[in-house]
């Protein structure tokens, strides 16, 4: 099945030759003067890398492994992302960033050359996860197909070109990684990989940990990768996106919590 798309939803910016999901220049000016905290921490990735996982793992930790803290709301609109509006939320995420209370978690998939000033001068500690770019290329092919706000993906051998050329939203991921691997160098960035937290969580928690200065006991990290291991958020209301109203997210077309595994792309992939 194909998803009845709102084009009128899905504004389209350009800066620097990247297409953003932003709602106009006036937005993305508002963006771009955001005034971040020293306290806040920022979850930045390009889309479909485990951007919902690790904001998870996060919330976990901030909240020292208490479950019921997590499940207040769903993921959505428990933290919000820096740049996006969603269709079925009030007012832009923006604006939900500023009036929230501190310690604030926000996620971005901005690449690092456009993130907001302000974030690296109040040297804001970043979480950054990348995924390997075949398997990131089919569940983006397969979002696109689901949410409603996104341009229609057509088949995944006109998505492939324009994945390579860098022509989605968000631009190419190669800019992507290589902007944050770069930035890591001289900022607080800590940069995982969607496929290390797959084969070891507890190993890839205890480095989220460090970076973020915070010591958990054993139990309460065993807790952290239970709650956020797949099976378990694809069941969780508060997590796996099934509260997203349908005409916004189609679960009937493609799963927000789809695989969640490496190695899909062999399922859809010629060998050359
Ligand atoms: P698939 O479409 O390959 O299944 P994002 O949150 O950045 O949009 O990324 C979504 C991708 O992360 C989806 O990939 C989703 O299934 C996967 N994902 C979400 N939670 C996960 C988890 N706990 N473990 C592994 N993958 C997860």
């Amino acid at each position: 099945p194909t998803m009845e798309k709102e084009p009128e939803l899905l504004n389209i910016l350009e800066v620097d030759g990247v297409p953003l999901p932003v709602l106009s220049k006036e937005w993305w000016d508002k963006i771009c003067n955001f005034q971040a905290k020293p306290d806040d921490l920022i979850l930045a990735t390009y889309p479909k890398s485990g951007t919902h996982w690790m904001q998870e793992i996060l919330d976990m930790i901030q909240n020292d492994g208490d479950v019921e803290k997590c499940k207040t709301d769903h993921s959505l609109h428990r933290h919000p992302f820096l740049e996006l509006k969603f269709p079925h939320k009030e007012k832009p995420d923006l604006e939900i960033a500023l009036e929230m209370s501190s310690p604030r978690l926000i996620k971005t998939h901005l690449p690092s050359h456009l993130i907001p000033p302000s974030i690296w001068k109040e040297n804001c500690k970043i979480v950054y996860v990348a995924r390997n770019p075949k398997d990131c290329l089919v569940s983006y092919y397969h979002f696109q197909r689901m949410a409603s706000f996104l341009p229609d993906p057509q088949n995944l051998e006109e998505f492939y070109e324009k994945f390579i050329l860098g022509k989605v939203l968000y631009g190419s991921w190669f800019d992507h990684v290589k902007g944050w691997w770069a930035a890591k160098d001289t900022h607080r960035i800590l940069y995982l990989f969607y496929e290390d937290i797959k084969k070891n969580p507890k190993h890839e928690i205890h480095k989220v940990l460090e970076f973020l200065e915070k010591t958990l006991s054993e139990d309460v990290v065993n807790k952290i990768v239970h709650h956020t291991s797949f099976d378990v958020m694809k069941d969780n209301p508060m997590a796996n996106h099934t509260a997203v109203p349908s005409h916004v997210f189609n679960h009937s077309i493609s799963k927000f919590m789809r695989k969640g595994m490496p190695g899909d792309w062999k399922n859809h992939f010629t060998v050359a």
